[in-house]
């Protein structure tokens, strides 16, 4: 397992340019197999996340070219409708196969996906959708069997602004016979994107980024040539860290609409930041102010996933912060180890109080989780002397070219392999 050695205490200076959006590539991907023609997606990161999910097509009989960040999907010999439990458990994401290979095969079987480091991430919303469009649904030996002779539009509305189940109920809706009306639906960015990229197949989906979605099914779609939008939460990653270690930053390829609420977190803890369209240009002392309350919400509110490196930031803010994670139940299992290097945290259940201390010290700390290990690596750039953080498999997940990026920025940091 990989480690990262980091030197704490530098500035950080540059440019930098987000890849593709990881929560975007992913839907896409399992999107590719609703056309038999060539799907070609571009600026996919080179992250385990999405190789994973390459890999499941490659299961199901899709044929992958991977030109540096070009991945081609020709999923016209794809013939089977099982998704391998190894891969399901690899990859929580692998869910949103289920709308797209019910629509291509009208049969699909997934492993039930479980837990993860963050959460119980139940799918109960996933099937209660698929189920409104006449999907025939079999749970049986951890395995979900789902059955749709036919699939028939249907008014659904949301408990929760689930992204996975917005995502899977718009895939599988795609093609169905009819109108398809989803209430309370999510309304993050990666949606917008979905909707977009099928609509150039040739669907027809109006209304993502509200409330409700309108999806009308249609006989056929086609190939396309796609460029997701920029990854937002790695884009805040990196402002969240020149924010707290002080100097300036240029982030390229993110409206900044889509990190609207970060970006005023970090303007009320004393940044001064400039957006214009995609380019948004951060710069700090690196001594903030603290926020009272961070809450997590769906978009626009604050993005769970940026939480653990919000956190890490408010460790050395001036004054005491309240962060209530909203979203997942156990969003804090880094909070442990910010300790290790010297934070004030206090977690009960889902908040967490931090009171900001004068500065961090370097430690050996382990990442559990992708935005969890994100934060440990902000907190490390930020503490005085070496820090050590193991297990970067989690962070290999989202965040291609990390060190590179960051090295790029002047931080001392380099990846050990042991
Ligand atoms: C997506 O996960 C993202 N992953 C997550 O990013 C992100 O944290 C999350 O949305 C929220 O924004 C991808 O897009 C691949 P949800 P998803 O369904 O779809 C509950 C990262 O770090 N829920 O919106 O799984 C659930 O328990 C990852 O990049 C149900 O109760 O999130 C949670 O409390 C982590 N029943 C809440 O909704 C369901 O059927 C939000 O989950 C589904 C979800």
């Amino acid at each position: 397992m990989d480690k990262f050695i980091i030197d704490g205490g530098e500035k950080l200076y540059g440019k930098i340019t987000a890849q593709s959006a990881k929560n975007t590539v992913l839907p896409l991907l399992a999107a590719a197999v609703l056309t038999d023609e060539q799907v070609k997606i571009r600026g996919v990161p080179t992250i385990n996340d999405v190789e994973n999910m390459l890999h499941i097509l490659r299961e199901v009989g899709c044929r992958i070219e991977r030109q540096k960040d070009v991945a081609v999907i020709d999923s016209s010999n794809a013939v089977s409708h099982e998704i391998p439990a190894r891969l399901t458990k690899e990859l929580r994401s692998s869910v949103f196969m289920l709308g797209s290979v019910l629509t291509r095969f009208h049969r699909a079987k997934i492993s039930y996906p479980g837990g993860c480091d963050i959460g119980l991430r139940p799918i109960d919303l996933h099937l209660s959708g698929l189920k409104r469009l006449g999907v025939k649904i079999v749970e049986k030996d951890g395995y979900i069997d789902c059955l749709a002779e036919k699939l028939t539009g249907a008014e659904i509305l949301l408990d929760f602004p689930s992204v996975g189940a917005t995502e899977n109920i718009i895939l599988a809706a795609v093609k169905a016979d009819g109108v398809t009306v989803i209430r309370n639906a999510a309304k993050e960015p990666e949606i917008v994107d979905l909707q977009n990229f099928l609509n150039a197949m040739g669907a027809n989906v109006r209304g993502a980024g509200g409330g409700t979605i309108v999806v009308e099914g249609v006989k056929r779609l086609h190939g396309v040539d796609y460029q997701p939008i920029g990854d937002r939460i790695e884009a805040g990653t990196y402002l969240i860290a020149t924010a707290s270690c002080g100097g300036e930053i240029e982030i390229n390829g993110v409206p900044s609409e889509n990190i609207a609420a970060l970006l005023h977190k970090l303007r009320e803890n004393g940044c001064k930041i400039r957006a214009k369209n995609d380019r948004i240009v951060l710069s700090s002392d690196g001594r903030l102010q603290s926020v009272d309350l961070l809450e997590t919400m769906p978009f626009p509110g604050f993005p769970t996933d940026m939480q653990a490196q919000y956190s890490a930031l408010c460790c050395t803010a001036a004054g005491t912060t309240l962060v209530v994670e909203n979203l997942f139940e156990t969003r804090y299992r880094y909070a442990a180890e910010l300790k290790r290097m010297g934070a004030d945290i206090t977690v009960r259940g889902r908040t967490a109080l931090i009171r900001g201390v004068e500065a961090l010290h370097g430690a050996c700390v382990t990442a559990s989780d992708l935005r969890g290990g994100a934060a440990l690596v902000v907190a490390a750039l930020k503490a005085e002397g070496q820090s050590t953080v193991l297990d970067l498999s989690h962070i290999d997940r989202g965040y291609a070219d990390f060190e590179e990026k960051l090295r790029k920025l002047g931080a001392k940091i380099r990846r050990v392999r042991v």
